[in-house]
């Protein structure tokens, strides 16, 4: 019984985060196809692949500026950028900003691979 309530609250709550998401996404008047790209993934994406493959060449060196990703340096690098919101991080990623080129170079990559992307770098550097 307790087990079952668990498991309700959970999907419940996993409906109103999907939902939210969605909503969101309408919200700034974003078409249907454009709302499922924000909710999921590309088929095959793999956030440390695509990583090495966009991402690496500049945030592992800091080249130009960038935010470093490596163990220990989230105070340094992200802190104060990820202080306008993650919303407003996500902008600049998508539109570029200064030596940081749009999408990071990663045209493949769809709005939820992006987001996935850096939070695979955020979780990197912490
Ligand atoms: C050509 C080099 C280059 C590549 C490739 C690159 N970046 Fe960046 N990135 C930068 C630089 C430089 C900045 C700092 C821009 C600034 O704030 O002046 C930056 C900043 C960022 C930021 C912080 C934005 C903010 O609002 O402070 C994020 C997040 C980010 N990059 C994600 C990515 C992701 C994800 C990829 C790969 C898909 C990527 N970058 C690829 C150079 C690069």
């Amino acid at each position: 019984m307790t087990h079952f309530t668990k498991l309700f609250h959970l999907s419940l709550v996993k409906s109103i985060v999907i939902a939210s998401a969605l909503f969101t996404a309408s919200f700034a008047g974003a078409d249907d196809s454009q709302a499922l790209q924000l909710a999921q993934t590309s088929d095959g994406f793999n956030a440390e692949e695509k990583y090495m493959a966009s991402c690496f060449a500049c945030h592992s060196t800091g080249a130009a500026g960038a935010p470093k990703v490596e163990p220990g340096v989230y105070d340094a690098e992200w802190a104060e950028r990820m202080e306008k919101g993650m919303e407003a991080v996500m902008q600049n990623v998508i539109n570029g900003i200064n030596a940081m080129p749009a999408r990071g170079l990663c045209f493949d990559c769809n709005d939820a691979d992006l987001q996935a992307l850096v939070d695979y770098m955020i979780s990197s550097s912490q």
